[in-house]
């Protein structure tokens, strides 16, 4: 991995938006402080709202005020600010592009940046093939491989099924490499995720036990208490297997069930990711796809204070967008024949946090007589904690101390609060800083995209055919629709909760 990030020209589109302001800004104003962005740096900034640089500069301080911990002090800001920029323009309009060509030579001379450029595109989807387009016809592109490096970042949602995701790929392959595409997927940036591939390949113990003979099912649960806040209109088109599992969630179970990579290099470990999207097993047909996915959307609270989903703004009053999914995945490989994958994930539930649960098989035999104490046994889980309270925990039986036998179950537990003095970076940190360095692997490549939605399409369109359940089917601030726990009672097993 080539440490060293490189100097260059951040070009945010859609600057003035959301994630620029809470994500964005903020991660590179921490980079900056902790002395991490190259000595030839600097942003600029692109949306269709008039302003000058200095009061795009003041609207960023705010935003840095409001989402960084802890907020900038006047010394660290001032130190910032004059890395910052801002053009107004319309995207369709290739006077734009000119001047953008313009103001990033002026930049180059004024910051040393030697004319490498990173493009992020934080716009609404439905610009990105016109900015694509146009970066191209004003030759801001430079698509020799070497230095002065081109580069693009470019955020979900990828296309909206598998046709348009292959349409954004192809318009984007007509302008860049693959290589200079950065397909942001913001959980392979946490540190936790990230931490998958170390916890299985840094340790000798747990890698033997990682198939099929030993572990009976895994979890991997997203629960959210939020409901879906000012994005009504958006998630209307999306709902929650585009919005959550063709993406994070389907990433997260490459990590967990992917084979161990020739090395760390990026191809080494995208190789093995789209190994694991390739043998997922299809889930089409109506009947199958009702077989293995149970379908919630939320409706108010018990007490009638929380907005149902149908009367968010922005969503129509009888919509079916689901905001919740349970279901049940397998990956059809040697390693993991037969144990189910169980995804989950949802808005407004009772509680927020984000698992990875691998559960072990249970003991072949019990020693200990009576079958109370036998009941009690519980196998053994190992629980990765991605949010809140990142870390990990591993459960285990063990005697009570007395006379009798008696067996309760406990828990090893690793807080990454505890170490590093609890600081860990945001995932935009650790993509900003990766794109600046050219390190791909934390990126979604274009096989796994288009695998992804290969999978997930068919369900998209059983669901459309198959008429949904009373919606709404769970109040907000439950632990989601009761069918999902009568579902997988029906495979024997009990979901996970945090709270045990
Ligand atoms: C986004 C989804 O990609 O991820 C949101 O669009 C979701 O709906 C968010 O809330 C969850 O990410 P995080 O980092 O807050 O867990």
């Amino acid at each position: 991995m080539n440490q060293k990030p490189e100097p260059c020209v951040l070009l945010i589109f859609g600057a003035t938006g959301d994630l620029s302001r809470r994500k964005l800004i903020p991660a590179l104003f921490s980079l900056h402080c902790r002395g991490l962005l190259p000595g030839g740096f600097a942003v600029l900034g692109c949306a269709r709202s008039k302003m000058s640089a200095d009061e795009f500069r003041a609207k960023m301080r705010k935003a840095c005020t409001e989402f960084c911990n802890p907020a900038p002090s006047d010394q660290d800001w001032a130190r910032f600010a004059p890395r910052l920029y801002y053009e107004t323009g319309h995207f369709s309009d290739l006077s734009l592009f000119q001047r953008l060509n313009f103001a990033l030579t002026k930049i180059d001379a004024a910051h040393h940046t030697a004319g490498n450029r990173l493009f992020y595109l934080a716009t609404l989807p439905s610009f990105y093939a016109a900015v694509i387009q146009q970066l191209q016809a004003a030759a801001l592109v430079n698509q020799k491989s070497g230095l002065p490096f081109t580069r693009i970042l470019i955020e979900k949602p990828f296309g909206h099924d598998l046709e348009t995701a292959v349409q954004l790929n192809n318009t984007l392959h007509k302008v860049f490499r693959e290589d200079q595409i950065y397909r942001i997927d913001h959980y392979l940036g946490k540190e936790t995720i990230q931490n998958i591939l170390v916890f299985r390949f840094a340790n000798a113990i747990f890698e033997p036990l990682w198939n099929r003979r030993y572990i009976d099912n895994i979890q991997i649960t997203a629960a959210e208490t939020i409901g879906v806040e000012n994005r009504g209109g958006y998630y209307e088109e999306t709902g929650v297997l585009r919005d959550m599992v063709q993406n994070h969630l389907l990433q997260t179970l490459a990590l967990i069930a992917m084979e161990p990579p020739i090395s760390f290099e990026s191809e080494a470990v995208r190789d093995k990711k789209v190994e694991v999207f390739k043998v997922l097993r299809p889930i089409q047909g109506e009947a199958e796809v009702m077989r293995a996915t149970v379908r919630g959307q939320y409706g108010s609270d018990e007490k009638g204070g929380v907005a149902a989903y149908r009367q968010e703004n922005q969503v129509a009053p009888d919509s079916t967008t689901p905001t919740y999914v349970a279901m049940r995945v397998f990956v059809d490989n040697w390693r993991w024949q037969g144990v189910p994958f169980y995804i989950r994930t949802g808005k407004r539930l009772k509680q927020q946090y984000t698992t990875v649960v691998i559960q072990f098989a249970r003991i072949p035999f019990c020693l200990f007589g009576q079958d109370q104490v036998c009941a009690r046994i519980e196998p053994n889980r190992l629980i990765l904690r991605v949010e809140p309270d990142e870390g990990i925990s591993l459960s285990f039986g063990i005697k009570v101390p007395g006379t009798e036998t008696d067996i309760d179950n406990t828990r090893m537990n690793f807080n990454y609060s505890s170490l590093y003095n609890g600081v860990i970076p945001t995932a935009y940190e650790r993509l900003l800083a990766d794109a600046l360095r050219g390190y791909t692997a934390l990126f979604a490549r274009k096989d796994s995209v288009e695998h992804a939605w290969r999978f997930i399409t068919p369900i998209l369109d059983a669901w459309e055919k198959i008429p949904s359940p009373v919606f709404p089917n769970y109040p907000a601030g439950s632990d989601g629709p009761a069918a999902a726990d009568q579902w997988i009672r029906e495979d024997g097993r009990a979901w996970y909760s945090p709270n045990r």
